[in-house]
């Protein structure tokens, strides 16, 4: 057999050897990436090739478009699958319990949506007996550490490959591929398009003016979220209902937990919320700008993180965010299978069993404000904030003696060095 092009050789032990592939499951967007890599694969590699499609929310996605491009291009099968709820459940409402951010504002769509991916890749590629998993990440992203890690640790006898990694393609010679092999490119070719990654949870874009950081965002950026500019000039309270930090309800009426996103991420849409302009360290050293619009998280996290406040204590209050930060690495950085993220989950569970009640927020021109609260849990007695007499729990007469003691060392060593400076 000859030889693939790829000029790649092996580096790690996952990395499949060429002359062993034979049966390749390709993850496949619909894009022109993936697209070239169906077709780049056939020939190269002379192998069978089978396409899996994951469907975690993409807002407007044609999956009947994809499977049909998928088979024009030689694919023996293509696999559509509708992971939504999976995604929620296994994924979101975890993130959702640890507050997830990184960066400061990126609620980890894409980093929570790939260990899902590729683990759905590992069950398809085992029943079906595929030997090699495809997938189109570059290697300055953190998108193939992600999915590797995870073939990796989940199937150690499967093996993967990188095309888009170790061939030498640019965007022309992709589009040159494209005329020759009949695969067709939507869109103008003119001016490349942003890179886009979506889901339930958000959508990121980067590339083009993105990577110059002097360049503030072209309208045109925004296909999810409203320009706050462009919002309504009224504002619009929504509520959103926790069991156990699990979000159950909106605006009075249950939901399950991807219509709730759904629906949150549309009003959340309309009031331009979500917004996020940001530089972040990748885990392959680079740093990158991206645009986030993730309006269902800006909703939703607000109102968990205020909730959670509400009914733990300071302590609890003050220990959550550096798990909730560590958790978020953790995913941020691929390693969604690493025990030390299961251990951090048990506590997450333990905190959020209390995280019962309804959090109001207002959401105006892009941004979203807390404003009512209720709580069965919470800690908080609206008594004895108030002067009112002092009663079991609390008395006002103590309180001299409490700042006598709490306060104690702190003036003791205002003394001393006091008493030092005046000496010297
Ligand atoms: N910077 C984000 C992350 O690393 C978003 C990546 C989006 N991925 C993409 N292939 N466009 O999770």
């Amino acid at each position: 057999m000859a030889e693939p092009s790829s000029g790649h050789t092996r580096t790690a032990g996952y990395e499949a050897d060429p002359a062993e592939v034979r049966r390749v499951l390709l993850l496949y967007s619909g894009g022109l990436d993936t697209s070239v890599m169906l077709k780049w694969i056939q020939d190269s590699y002379g192998a069978e090739v089978a396409c899996l499609t994951v469907n975690l929310g993409q807002p407007g996605e044609d999956y009947a478009a994809i499977e049909d491009k998928a088979k024009r291009l030689g694919a023996v099968e293509c696999h559509v699958v509708d992971a939504r709820e999976r995604f929620g459940r296994d994924f979101l409402v975890p993130a959702i319990k640890a507050n997830a951010l990184y960066g400061g504002g990126y609620p980890l769509f894409t980093a929570l949506g790939r260990p899902l991916i590729a683990e759905l890749a590992v069950e398809r590629a085992r029943r079906s007996g595929y030997d090699t998993i495809a997938h189109g990440c570059t290697g300055k992203g953190n998108d193939q550490v992600r999915i590797e890690a995870t073939v990796a640790t989940l199937a150690p006898e499967l093996r993967t490959i990188a095309p888009v990694r170790s061939w030498q393609m640019g965007r022309e010679e992709e589009l040159a591929y494209a005329r020759e092999h009949g695969i067709p490119v939507k869109g103008g070719t003119e001016v490349a398009p942003y890179s886009i990654d979506d889901n339930l949870w958000g959508r990121s874009s980067e590339g083009r003016w993105i990577e110059d950081l002097e360049h503030p965002p072209e309208d045109d950026v925004f296909q999810l979220v409203t320009r706050p500019e462009e919002a309504p000039d009224e504002a619009e309270v929504v509520t959103v209902e926790f069991e156990a930090g699990v979000p159950v309800g909106l605006n009075g009426e249950r939901r399950g937990l991807v219509d709730l996103l759904e629906r949150a991420a549309e009003i959340g849409s309309r009031h331009g919320v979500g917004i996020v302009d940001q530089i972040e360290d990748r885990i392959v050293g680079l740093k990158v700008r991206d645009i986030y619009e993730a309006p269902a998280a800006a909703i939703v996290l607000t109102a968990h993180q205020e909730l959670e406040r509400l009914v733990g204590t300071i302590h609890q209050n003050q220990l959550k965010p550096g798990l909730d930060q560590k958790w978020g690495y953790l995913v941020y950085a691929g390693l969604w299978w690493e025990p030390l993220r299961a251990d951090l989950d048990a506590y997450m569970d333990a905190a959020n069993a209390q995280v019962t009640g309804t959090i109001g927020l207002k959401l105006y021109k892009g941004g979203v404000r807390v404003v009512t609260r209720s709580s069965p849990n919470a800690v908080y007695d609206a008594d004895l904030a108030s002067f009112a007499e002092s009663n079991e729990l609390f008395s006002q007469a103590a309180s001299p003696g409490f700042i006598e003691l709490w306060s104690l060392q702190s003036r003791m060593a205002y003394r001393i060095r006091q008493r030092g400076e005046e000496g010297g």
